[in-house]
């Protein structure tokens, strides 16, 4: 029996046998002493690849979401966000615990919340609701189809939060980057901070990065410290990570063009399901199945792994561990699946 298919996630790679090379060569220093010459060259490389003044390595993309709330708000206060992001919505309520903060939860089914929400959100602190600290969106928002933002209504957005800053959760920015041809850089101007996982899509066995000015990032390296992410002789982990922004962004539009071919697929098998194949323009497909767990289970017998992200909410997700063959394998296993057409 060939190894699954495992499309459940793009947190699944393997780091590559390059990655797995330069752990092993990686020269270290005692991170939290600043003395990891690998830890310092990803920073620098990262921090001059989004166009900002420096940047930390943090374990996950989780922390550095929290790390950015912790610098970015005031206990008591609310951030504004999608419902469905993954600060919102999957980190086991951490929001709260680390932050003390309480969430305004936006619509956000095309992925992108609305300026004029958030102009609402903001003024109606004048009337018993808390003040707005900071405003978060998701570029590319997992929950809508893995969806690149639209730059113009970013930069609207930018306005509209006025003085409040931004946190973009870019967990998978470099396939917004892949998909809209718009560099990471411009998609970062607009934001005070912005964080990117190399465990993802990029392959690095570990790790995510959070960028901004000098001075919130220092802070951001204190409060590093608190939540117990100091990381010691870390280059073994940012050496893959360094091969993660230099060599592993340029293939994602393979994992795009993979993504669509299997939601074309979805299409033709349930075609009232609500998926439109070209709103697919990164790595992730979504749709509505209305027997979400048998039909996990039909894709398991195949041998293809899925994850329903809500009782009815099925996705797939590409990335560098599936190639074509894995792809026309789940193809055929749609093409079999059981109805289950949401009405
Ligand atoms: C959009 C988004 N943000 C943040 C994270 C958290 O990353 P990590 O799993 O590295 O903590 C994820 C993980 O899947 C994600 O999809």
């Amino acid at each position: 029996m060939p190894e699954a298919v495992d499309l459940r996630s793009d947190t699944v790679t393997r780091p590559t046998p390059a990655m797995r090379r330069a752990m092993a060569q990686a020269e270290v220093g005692d991170d939290d002493y600043g003395e990891d010459p690998t830890v310092r060259r990803l920073e620098q490389a990262f921090a001059a690849r989004l166009g900002k003044q420096a940047a930390l390595f943090v374990p996950s993309g989780v922390m550095a979401n929290q790390i950015a709330l912790r610098v970015l708000t005031v206990p008591g206060s609310a951030v504004v966000a999608g419902r469905r992001q993954h600060v919102v919505a999957y980190e086991s309520g951490a929001a709260a615990m680390n932050a003390g903060i309480q969430f305004i939860g936006l619509d956000d089914e095309d992925g992108m919340v609305r300026p004029d929400d958030v102009v609402w959100a903001r003024l109606a602190a004048a009337h018993h609701q808390p003040a707005v600290s900071l405003v978060c969106i998701e570029n590319t928002h997992m929950a809508a189809g893995g969806r690149p933002w639209c730059l113009e209504r970013l930069r609207a957005l930018a306005e509209a939060a006025g003085p409040v800053p931004i946190h973009m959760d870019g967990a998978r920015l470099f396939n917004a980057e892949a998909a809209t041809g718009i560099a990471a850089s411009v998609w970062a101007a607009p934001v005070t901070t912005v964080m990117c996982c190399l465990s993802k899509a990029l392959c690095a066995p570990v790790g995510s990065m959070l960028a901004g000015d000098a001075a919130l990032i220092e802070e951001a390296r204190s409060a590093r410290k608190r939540l117990g992410g100091g990381m010691r002789q870390a280059g073994v982990l940012a050496a893959p990570g360094l091969l993660a922004l230099t060599e592993m962004v340029s293939r994602l539009p393979e994992d795009h063009a993979r993504a669509a071919r299997l939601a074309e697929a979805v299409a033709l098998r349930w075609p009232a399901c609500g998926l439109d194949p070209s709103s697919v323009q990164t790595n992730i497909v979504t749709f509505a199945h209305s027997d979400s767990a048998a039909l996990l289970a039909h894709l398991e017998s195949a041998g293809v792994l899925a994850h329903a992200i809500a009782p009815d909410v099925v996705r797939l997700v590409t990335h560098h561990d599936v190639d074509d063959a894995g792809i026309e394998r789940a193809v055929e296993a749609i093409a079999t699946a059981p109805d289950g057409e949401k009405v």
